[in-house]
Formats: C-alpha cells, structure tokens, sequence
C-alpha cells in the first residue's frame, strides 16, 4: 500500500520523505488554508521534494473553470494531480483533464456508486472518505470494501486512495481490504510507528544495561 502524507506543511513533509514514507501527498483547500501558504508556492516546493504525485485540489465548481484550474495547476510540475470534487461537474473534468493524460484524484467521494462512476470518466485516484463516514456512524471501511470489490469485478485501473484517515486502526484495516493507497496527516503516520509493549521492552533493556556498566563505543 502506498502511503500519502495528507499535509501542506513542507517541514513535516521533507522529514517524512526523507525517511522513505511518502510515495505521494494530497492536499486541500483546508490544509492550504492551515499552511498560511500561497497554493502555487507552496504545492511547487512539495513537488520539488517529493516525486511521487502531489494532489493539488480546484476550488471551482462548473466544469469549464475546474478545467481552467486544473489545466493552470498541472502546469505546476509534471507530478501534479489535479483534485476535483465528486460532483457531476467535477465528472465532467475529470473526463477531459484525465484525456489530456492529466492526473486525477476525484474527491470527496462517499458511495460506491460514485466511485463506479469516477473510474468511468477516468480518475487516476478516488478519494473515499472514511473519518467523516465514521463521524456519522457509517462505515467508512466498508466503503472501501465495496469499491476494491467493484473495480476489481470490472478491471478497473482506478486507485482507491483511502482518505480522511484518522487512527492507526484505519490504516491496518486499509492494508487489509487492499486500497491501493491511503493518506493520512503526519501525526497518524509517525504513531504508526509505536507500541506500548515497545516503550516499555525498551525501557527494561535500557534499565539492564545500565547494570551491565559496559559501554558499546
Ligand atoms: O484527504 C482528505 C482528508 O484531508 C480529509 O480528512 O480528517 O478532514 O476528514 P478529514
């Protein structure tokens, strides 16, 4: 499974890179407007780190001016993907940009049925929303299941890109029901990384050694 870092903010972005984590990164106009960052300057220095696909979203809603700011955004740099919402305008874009060889990652996407209908206009990437159909006590996993379910029926090439991923726990049953990618905010991909019974068998080892009195340099 690929893993996206869901952010704007360049430090968190850079460090996880580093560390080989990030295949890709999508953003929104939320988390430009969390940045304080100009959309332009600050999604040309996250596609100056990072090679894999940067999701960049329209903030238009008919289709010629998504087109427009699509067609403006993949000027970018050649990993741009241009983002568009799940709307029959926002289909309508996806056509054309996703004809014009352009990345697309069809967004805020919450039924199966609208995940059939991105991959049949194009998308490179459809974005399920878990966290916010958990938050109405839906299931947002199931979702997931559905669409891999679907596009697998029918071959389409469609990435699941799980979105709105909240907890370590979204990420594990992502992996499990085979969504091609998922991303998430740096803080959930860092707590990925811990585990109670290692904190406290690294504390044991530390307290052991001290009584040793060696040193290993
Ligand atoms: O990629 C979409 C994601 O940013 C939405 O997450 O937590 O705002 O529902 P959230």
């Amino acid at each position: 499974m690929k893993f996206f870092v869901d952010t704007a903010e360049i430090k968190d972005i850079a460090e996880l890179n580093d560390l080989g984590m990030v295949d890709g990164v999508t953003t929104n106009p939320s988390l430009i407007l969390k940045s304080g960052r100009d959309i332009l300057e600050v999604t040309k220095e996250i596609c100056d780190i990072v090679s894999g696909p940067v999701s960049a979203e329209v903030v238009a809603t008919q289709a010629d001016a998504m087109i427009a700011e699509g067609r403006k955004l993949a000027e970018i740099a050649e990993n741009i993907t241009v983002k568009l919402p799940l709307t029959w305008d926002g289909l309508k874009a996806c056509k054309v940009l996703s004809s014009e060889g352009k990345m697309v990652n069809v967004t805020l996407c919450f039924s199966a049925n609208q995940a059939l209908l991105a991959a049949k206009a194009g998308a490179t990437f459809i974005s399920p929303f878990i966290g916010r159909l958990d938050d109405i006590d839906l299931d947002g996993m199931d979702l997931i299941e559905d669409i891999r379910t679907i596009y697998d029926n029918y071959g389409f090439d469609t990435q699941i890109l799980a979105a709105s991923i909240r907890s370590v726990g979204h990420v594990r049953e992502c992996a499990l029901v085979g969504a091609d990618v998922m991303t998430a905010p740096p803080e959930v991909i860092r707590k990925l990384a811990t585990h109670p019974l290692t904190d406290k068998g690294l504390d044991q080892f530390m307290k052991d050694w001290a009584k040793t009195g060696q040193n290993i340099l």
